[in-house]
């Protein structure tokens, strides 16, 4: 059963009526790809998880190897970057439905978020929600957002590329889902990301999740000057994560959550550490997912996530998790504005330089007096 780690906070937060014990939450891939690792992911901490995409079974699924491929720091050999081409789950969903089902007997206080992708087709998308409704999952995640692979047949970044069919699927799965909270997961592989979190708002989603990998080009090798990975000599332009995305990630949160204050969101792209998901919470998620850090890092990685949360509230007395959501985003203004700042400063400074210039005019107890208020 899971793990309750001691705090001298409640990392507690409800989002969307959802009670997440802290907002650590694994994101859809590998980490959550079935029962085994998603009860490993409770067991270790997180307070919830995102499962690994699913559709109905006659879509087909065929994954390549090798499929990943990673960015290294020149001077440290540290991994910032990562690139997968990975599909969506190659499982039948019928097994999902028994995951489902099995993880809500036996972890019925953690939060359990069925990830979806299928054609724009509105009785398939019925179909595969009333069926994860059945199979008791606590809500939904739309992939709108994986950039390669599906996008090919129409969907997932296809999709979230495209506002009208974000707003129609979504209003087909809420229509669907009952009472059950709807995320709409964007892609970043757009100019602007507020326009399908519009549409997905528009279709009724009770929050959005962000980001999705970027489309990418992990290198060449220079030997065979074959693009990689290399899958018999080929490749195809993948999904970037890891370390490196994570300041297009805030800067997609931020801009999201000053369109629309106050909206659900799940922020997303590159923590590794408690500082990383804090920068995310500070700019407007009140989630924080995790997927290519533990990839790489393990799902023992999530105490660090607690306990240097944990720290930051008690050093800043925050009293929960909900006052620190968005407390950094009254400190954006238009680049105008700082010019502004700059200008009313530098004159400030001058002024009282100038000041100071004066002495030495006249007599020294002249000027001291003429400054003193009790002469
Ligand atoms: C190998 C791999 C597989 C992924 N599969 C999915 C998926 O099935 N569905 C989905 O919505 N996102 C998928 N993602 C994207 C992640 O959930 C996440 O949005 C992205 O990787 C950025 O976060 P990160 O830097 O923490 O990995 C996958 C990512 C990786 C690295």
């Amino acid at each position: 059963m899971a793990q309750q780690r001691h705090t001298t906070n409640s990392l507690a937060i409800d989002v969307n009526g959802m009670q997440f014990d802290n907002p650590f939450v694994i994101g859809s891939g590998p980490p959550g790809t079935n029962a085994r690792s998603i009860a490993r992911c409770f067991d270790a901490g997180w307070g919830g998880v995102v499962a690994k995409t699913c559709a109905l079974s006659d879509t087909p699924v065929i994954n390549v190897t090798p499929r990943y491929g990673k960015l290294r720091s020149a001077k440290a050999n540290e991994v910032i970057g990562f690139q997968n081409i990975e599909l969506i789950s190659d499982r039948p969903f019928e097994d999902w439905e028994a995951d489902f089902r099995e993880l809500k007997a036996s972890y019925p206080d953690k939060i359990l978020i069925a990830s979806l992708m299928e054609s724009f087709h509105e009785t398939r998308w019925v179909e595969l929600t009333k069926r994860c409704v059945a199979a008791g999952v606590d809500g939904f995640e739309l992939n709108f957002s994986c950039p390669h692979g599906h996008p090919e047949t129409g969907m997932g970044a296809a999709m979230g590329q495209n506002p009208m069919m974000v707003e129609a699927v979504t209003r087909w799965v809420k229509a669907a889902a009952g009472n059950k909270p709807v995320w709409a997961k964007m892609t970043p592989n757009i100019t602007d990301i507020r326009v399908p979190a519009r549409a997905a708002f528009a279709g009724g989603a009770d929050g959005v999740s962000a980001i999705n990998t970027i489309l990418s080009i992990i290198g060449v090798d220079l030997q065979t000057l074959r693009p990689l990975p290399t899958v018999e000599g080929y490749s195809v332009p993948g999904g970037y994560s890891a370390q490196a995305v994570k300041p297009i990630g805030l800067r997609m949160v931020q801009e999201m959550a000053l369109d629309r204050p106050g909206a659900a969101i799940s922020g997303i792209g590159g923590v590794w550490k408690s500082a990383d998901a804090i920068e995310f919470l500070l700019l407007g998620a009140s989630t924080v997912q995790v997927c290519t850090g533990a990839m790489l890092l393990g799902y023992e990685m999530v105490e660090e996530l607690i306990d240097g949360l944990d720290k930051f509230m008690t050093d800043h007395n925050f009293a929960n998790v909900r006052s620190l959501v968005g407390a950094s985003l009254p400190y954006f203004t238009t680049h105008h504005h700082l010019v502004e700042l700059q200008e009313q400063k530098r004159a400030a400074t001058a002024a009282a330089r100038s000041r100071d210039l004066r002495w030495g005019q006249t007599r020294l107890q002249d000027e001291t007096a003429a400054i003193t208020s009790n002469e």
